[in-house]
């Protein structure tokens, strides 16, 4: 076993630590971000994106385990969102059931079990606006985040389940809309774009967590990176592979050689150095191209630039191991920079990106 397969071994078990930990000191409470490294506060939430996070946690570590303990407290965690599949108040019901009810569905084969992630689907399907051709995010109805693109893969999903043309059709016209007018021909993204509803007419890009609209938020870029390449696996469409590879070498070309970014890569002197959650994201999306990509060198590219992050993520630095009383796993994330929520903390989908980046590294 190689150093990087020791701290990967490492890393799962301070998980399990952690997990536990949090799960029997609140039982039923959904975190979202620390402040001061702890998980339970009364802190903002601005949108509630995050519920499926901790299940998700759960299900990978019931994964790599088999322990009886990690499925229980899976499933529980997973139930205590069934509820939100009807939810068409926010544009986040991949985030919510892809880490939860997919994996579920994945270990079971139970139909119930599909059948909530296919109507979690077709709930996001309600968010297309023929007038601009995308799913608005929970702002407006003339706004288009980045962030949809990591929840275009449920609604695929749900599409190809039950043979429903119209909404693959509109899965995949988000992600064309997206491709046209977030994503940079450098390779970067902008979070938000801002449409005319009554013609469908793109207006301007803009932002809400990154340093400024024509800027590069850089988990905004990651969920891009991850995003198109799930596209891909559904469609099978090249422009989606090239746009994923597109934010990935963007991402390589402008990160310090640790792989960990800053918040937003525009920001002169950022006043903090690391956004670990990206990392993490990017971690686990590169870990994914370099399955999808056929060509040979891209393919270890991003495989060892995946690796290069974990190796990274697993020292004390970032995992908190050597932090005592910090509740999370990652520290070194931000959430919202502009409101103040999550700053240099650790957060809930940080912290499932990188176990679930960590469960995909090859055995070495
Ligand atoms: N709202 C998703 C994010 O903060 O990335």
């Amino acid at each position: 076993m190689n150093n990087l397969s020791q701290k990967i071994e490492r890393a799962f078990e301070f998980a399990a630590k952690q997990l536990r930990h949090l799960i029997e000191t609140h039982p039923d409470y959904f975190p979202m971000y620390t402040q001061n490294g702890k998980w339970k506060h009364s802190g903002e939430a601005w949108t509630n994106w995050c519920e499926g996070f901790l299940g998700g946690q759960l299900w990978l570590l019931y994964e790599r385990t088999r322990e009886n303990y990690w499925r229980t407290k899976a499933e529980h965690y997973s139930r205590l969102i069934e509820h939100r599949k009807t939810d068409r108040t926010v544009h986040d019901l991949g985030f919510l059931f892809w880490p939860t009810y997919k994996r579920w569905f994945d270990l079971t084969g139970d139909a119930t079990i599909q059948q909530v992630v296919i109507q979690a689907g077709q709930t996001m399907g309600w968010r297309f606006k023929e007038r601009g051709q995308y799913f608005c995010s929970f702002v407006a109805d003339d706004s288009v985040f980045i962030d949809i693109m990591m929840n275009v893969g449920i609604v695929f999903y749900a599409a190809q389940q039950t043979n429903d043309a119209d909404l693959y059709r509109k899965a995949f016209q988000h992600c064309l809309t997206t491709r046209k007018y977030l994503v940079r021909g450098d390779g970067s993204t902008a979070h938000e774009g801002i449409f005319d509803v009554n013609t469908g007419e793109f207006l301007r890009q803009t932002t809400h967590q990154g340093y400024r609209g024509d800027s590069s938020w850089a988990r905004g870029l990651t969920w891009a990176l991850y995003g198109f390449g799930t596209a891909y696996t559904f469609t099978r469409d090249a422009r989606f592979l090239q746009t994923a590879e597109a934010c990935a070498n963007f991402y390589i070309e402008r990160t310090p050689a640790h792989g960990v970014p800053p918040n937003d890569w525009d920001e002169p002197n950022p006043a903090l150095p690391y956004e670990s959650s990206a990392a993490a994201i990017a971690a686990s999306g590169m870990l994914n191209l370099a399955q999808l990509t056929s060509d040979t060198a891209r393919a270890r590219l991003y495989r060892d630039y995946g690796l290069n992050i974990l190796n990274t993520l697993t020292e004390p630095e970032f995992l908190a191991i050597e932090t005592p009383g910090w509740e999370g796993i990652l520290k070194h994330a931000c959430y919202h920079q502009r409101k103040g929520l999550g700053v240099n903390e650790s957060v809930m989908w940080g912290d499932y990106f990188f176990l679930e980046a960590l469960s995909k590294a090859p055995a070495h």
